[in-house]
């Protein structure tokens, strides 16, 4: 009961404008695709020398561990100004929220030691700014424009959201590749960057990895497909469906990093559409660009039955991808 008469906090997730515009205008100036281009240096570096590390470590390796989360965490935690050896409080905690299986009172715990850690950087921010999103929060804190509780569940959002599930889609994309070697061929064989980033956007819609649909309440009455859903009733949005859809994209259960995939989904559709699209696109052109040239001999180290896939996650990925070369 008390759980139902909780108020959620304000997010950019369960808002609408105006209150939506208002926290989504506060980030856009940290999130634009020059930014995210101009961070391309350090995502080749990082994963330049997470790929190293694994060809020096024993075999096999976890693909997952190796590369899938510690790239794009590394760059969430720059780009947003958290330390990165705190990486194994902050994964703990993330992986807790973003379970269905975690209970309640799991998920509140989370969620209270995530928020309580994040205000605590960004107050060390406050009189100690450097150039990253923490900061930028912790200067409209300052001007009143933020509350210390909405800025510190923003960074919470932003630091969940920026690792999970571009670490998802490196090792499962990977895996997709595995299983279609002759795609694996394509990008193996290609130094083109537009090949690469047709790669990607062909690989976000095959793999559609927010694949238990977006909630949303109609506010009036819709006509769609000949159905009228009426203002008032639940509405559950399948990306992944309107991702296989074969008006949309021919034979769509055919992985064919030569089509164009531009139009899909998968990062949604509206106002809501992926703050972070920018940095996982450069994430995964960056990591799929590399990893197969570097490991040409790339393998799995185990069978597809074997795999543990996250059925239970907000972010669909596999828990650990064992690959040997
Ligand atoms: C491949 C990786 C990613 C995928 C597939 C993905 C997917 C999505 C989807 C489907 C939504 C819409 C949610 C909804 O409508 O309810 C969303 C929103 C969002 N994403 Fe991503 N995302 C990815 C990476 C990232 C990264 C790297 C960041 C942060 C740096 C990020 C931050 C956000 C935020 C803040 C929102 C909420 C935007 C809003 O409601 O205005 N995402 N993402």
């Amino acid at each position: 009961m008390a759980e139902n008469a909780h108020h959620h906090p304000d997010t950019l997730f369960n808002t609408d404008a105006p209150v939506h515009t208002r926290l989504r205008r506060m980030l856009t100036s940290s999130f634009t695709a020059k930014r995210m281009a101009a961070l391309r240096p350090a995502i080749q570096k990082v994963t330049d020398e997470h790929i190293d590390a694994m060809l020096a470590g024993p075999k096999p390796a976890d693909l997952v561990q190796a590369l899938g989360l510690p790239i794009p965490t590394l760059m969430i935690c720059e780009l947003l100004g958290v330390p990165y050896e705190d990486h194994e409080f902050f994964q703990h905690h993330a992986t807790v929220e973003v379970s269905q299986t975690s209970s309640a009172e799991q998920d509140r715990e989370s969620s209270v030691a995530l928020g309580e850690y994040l205000a605590r950087q960004i107050h060390a921010k406050t009189d100690n700014p450097a150039e990253d999103t923490l900061s930028d929060l912790a200067a409209l804190v300052k001007a009143g424009e933020l509350t210390m509780g909405e800025a510190s569940l923003m960074a919470v959002i932003l630091l969940i959201a920026g690792h999970e599930t571009s670490a998802n889609m490196i090792a499962l994309g990977t895996l997709a590749l595995l299983e279609h070697p002759e795609q694996l061929a394509l990008l193996r064989e290609t130094d083109d960057p537009k090949v690469v980033a047709g790669a990607v956007e062909e690989l976000l819609r095959y793999l559609t990895i927010a694949h238990t649909g977006q909630c949303r309440i109609a506010l009036e009455d819709i006509e769609i497909g000949g159905e009228v859903i009426h203002g008032g009733d639940g509405i559950i949005v399948s990306l992944p469906a309107a991702n296989w859809d074969p008006e949309a994209f021919p034979e769509p259960d055919r992985l064919d990093l030569l089509r164009d995939a531009r139009q899909h989904n998968a990062f949604a559709f509206g106002v809501h559409q992926c703050l972070g699209q920018q940095l996982a696109r450069v994430e995964l052109q960056v990591v799929y660009g590399t990893l197969y040239r570097r490991v040409p001999t790339l393998r799995l180290a185990t069978t597809l039955e074997e795999i543990d896939f996250k059925e239970d996650a907000m972010a669909y990925g596999v828990a650990a991808l064992p690959v040997t070369w």
